[in-house]
């Protein structure tokens, strides 16, 4: 059978949204310190710490449990120390890591890809209560009420995490921004016209969130429109720093069919905003 599939692309802004990580008692110290060491590993060896590094991609989600192969404890998310054989699972979801940060898919920790992983974008605990708009001349005739739409993705977020959000008018300033836009709008990501791109989203602390005004959106989609209320929710994931999942169930799962309604977070989804926020 035959599905396509559309993509929700999510654009790269690397240097406005490489954050520090945050400001606690220990300035210096970085959670994701281990990494340093673990650079250089590759297929094939057994590296002291590495099932730091397996944890470290379970828990946002670039490993699966059945991915993990037979000698692993799957029933916990604890790696044992002595599982420290760098196998193809773990190469796969460097890969998969690799693809979605757009780096280079060599499958080894390379030392790009270990300064990506010791810095997740996300939002500090100070900018927990964002503001947003909806660009209202943008807003497509016929789609839907997108300030309801967004509103209600913005909820099931805020169900999960430590978010507040708040809508501000148009004139002002804020932290979050949703829009319509057609072909080149000035960010350097053009939209393609019907079907391919729908929308694109960038990290931490950027807040951008653009939808191609050329699909035919819908609040209650039919075979050919596409969801008013989905594309947002995976948009809104990436705003708050997620990025793809390789889950098909979740949220944040690059493609979305036409008529394809996801209804709220699924556990992967939570699991990776509580992997960077902490659970609420
Ligand atoms: C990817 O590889 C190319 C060629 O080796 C290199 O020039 C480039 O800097 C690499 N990009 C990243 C993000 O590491
Ligand atoms: C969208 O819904 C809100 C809340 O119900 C309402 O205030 C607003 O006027 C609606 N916008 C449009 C364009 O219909
Ligand atoms: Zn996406
Ligand atoms: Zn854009």
């Amino acid at each position: 059978m035959a599905i396509k599939e559309y993509l929700l692309s999510v654009s790269f802004l690397l240097l406005l949204t490489l954050v520090p990580f945050t400001t606690q008692s220990k300035p210096n110290a970085n959670p994701f310190g281990f990494l340093k060491s673990l650079e250089g590993s590759k297929k094939g060896q057994n590296v002291d710490g590495l099932h730091q590094l397996k944890m470290y991609l379970r828990k946002f989600g670039y490993l699966k449990n059945h991915h993990v192969s037979q000698n692993e404890v799957t029933t916990s998310s604890t790696i044992k120390e002595d599982n420290k054989l760098f196998d193809e699972s773990l190469e796969k979801a460097i890969k998969l890591y690799q693809r979605n940060y757009r780096l280079n898919t060599t499958g080894h920790l390379d030392g790009a890809t270990v300064k990506q992983m010791m810095n997740p974008r996300k939002w500090p605990s100070s900018k927990y209560e964002l503001t947003f708009k909806i660009l209202s001349k943008t807003l497509v005739p016929g789609a839907g009420n997108m300030t309801v739409m967004v509103t209600a993705s913005l909820n099931t977020w805020r169900q999960y995490s430590p978010f507040m959000f708040q809508e501000v008018p148009e004139d002002s300033k804020s932290d979050l921004v949703f829009g319509f836009f057609n072909g080149d709008h000035g960010d350097g990501r053009p939209f393609d016209g019907p079907k391919g791109i729908l929308a694109h989203a960038f990290y931490p602390q950027d807040g951008r969130s653009h939808y191609d005004a050329t699909e035919d959106w819908s609040e209650d989609p039919g075979p050919d429109q596409f969801d008013l209320y989905s594309v947002p929710l995976h948009e809104i994931g990436h705003l708050l720093g997620l990025a793809h999942s390789a889950d098909p169930s979740a949220v944040m799962y690059p493609t979305i069919n036409p008529g394809e309604r996801k209804r709220g977070l699924q556990p992967d989804d939570i699991q990776g905003i509580q992997a960077i926020y902490g659970p609420i």
